[in-house]
């Protein structure tokens, strides 16, 4: 049986839908979330719902027993514990009897990456190659879907100009739906060829592209403005965004202006069969009705 975590959430949920097309149906399909009544439409349809929060490791043995395959997402929050929750997970999976652990991972594991997120994922990644399981590592690029985040302050009025510390490093972008039907395909897989799958789309931009991109489907002028990793974490605080949060984006991106992001590959198509959309399609289907 293949076991989702997170399915509540907007990677998961979606991961187990592109399951239950690759594998003609939910049996054989089981979920963990932290709130069982938001996951009651997926018991329904016959897949099972378990109780489980990384932070409450009494849940998680109930939560993973008879399971083969755990896909594990990511969690979200501030660093040192999102490392202690992905432990938690791996140790219980473990403990379990589980013999597979797929990971979604980030495209930025670096040690010397400016990025809080690459130390979260590479000390999960560490984690999981001591744990003896098999491991598939699916490293994510970035969300496409995070662009309108980006953007879209600059499309709701003003000069049209939108600042990001990325300076003029390129990466490539992905959206969920694209990446959940990869992670599921290697979910579904009967064998993979590889343990490290780097999720990337198929060209690499900077921001001024992107701007050009979306001025492309919106007839709206869109000008990037380069800034400095910490006024543009204390711009996101000034929206409301927690410390945490704010520190971890604005280091994210510094990380895209110091090219960590600066690679592509074809593990996308050789899980999916197909490449990602390129930018020009994410562009429309993002900002087209804007
Ligand atoms: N590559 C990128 O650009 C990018 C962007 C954003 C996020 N991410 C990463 O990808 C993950 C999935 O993204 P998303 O868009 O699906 O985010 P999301 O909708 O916020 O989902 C986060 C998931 O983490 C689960 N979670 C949080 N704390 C947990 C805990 N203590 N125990 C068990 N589960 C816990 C949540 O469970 P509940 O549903 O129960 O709340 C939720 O399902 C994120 O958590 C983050 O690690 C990557």
């Amino acid at each position: 049986m293949i076991l989702v975590t997170g399915a509540n959430g907007q990677l998961g949920r979606r991961i187990v839908e592109h399951l239950v097309i690759r594998l003609g149906g939910t049996a054989g399909i089981a979920v963990s979330v932290r709130d069982a009544g938001k996951a009651a439409d997926l018991s329904r349809r016959g897949i099972a719902v378990r109780q489980a929060d990384f932070d409450q490791p009494a849940t998680l043995a109930a939560a993973f027993a008879g399971i083969d395959k755990l896909v594990l997402i990511s969690t979200d929050g501030p660093r040192d514990a999102r490392i202690a929750q992905h432990r938690n997970a791996i140790a219980a999976a473990r403990a379990a009897g589980v013999r597979h652990i797929l990971y979604t991972s980030f495209l930025d594991v670096a040690a010397d990456s400016p990025a809080e997120f690459a130390a979260v994922h590479r000390a999960t990644e560490a984690e999981l190659a001591a744990s003896g399981l098999r491991v598939t590592l699916l490293r994510n690029p970035l969300y496409a879907d995070l662009l309108p985040m980006a953007l879209g302050g600059a499309l709701a009025g003003g000069d049209g100009s939108f600042a990001l510390p990325a300076g003029t490093g390129k990466a490539s972008f992905v959206s969920r739906e694209e990446l959940a039907e990869a992670i599921a395909a290697a979910a579904a897989a009967p064998a993979l060829a590889k343990d490290v799958y780097e999720l990337t789309g198929q060209a690499v931009h900077d921001y001024h592209e992107v701007a050009a991109a979306v001025a492309a489907v919106t007839g709206r002028t869109l000008r990037y403005l380069p800034t400095d990793a910490a006024s543009h974490a204390a711009a996101l605080v000034a929206h409301g965004l927690p410390d945490w949060l704010a520190g971890a984006l604005a280091n994210m991106y510094a990380a895209v202006a110091a090219g960590r992001f600066e690679r592509v590959t074809n593990d996308f198509a050789a899980l999916v069969g197909r490449p990602p959309r390129p930018l020009a399609c994410l562009a429309q289907e993002l900002f087209g009705s804007r």
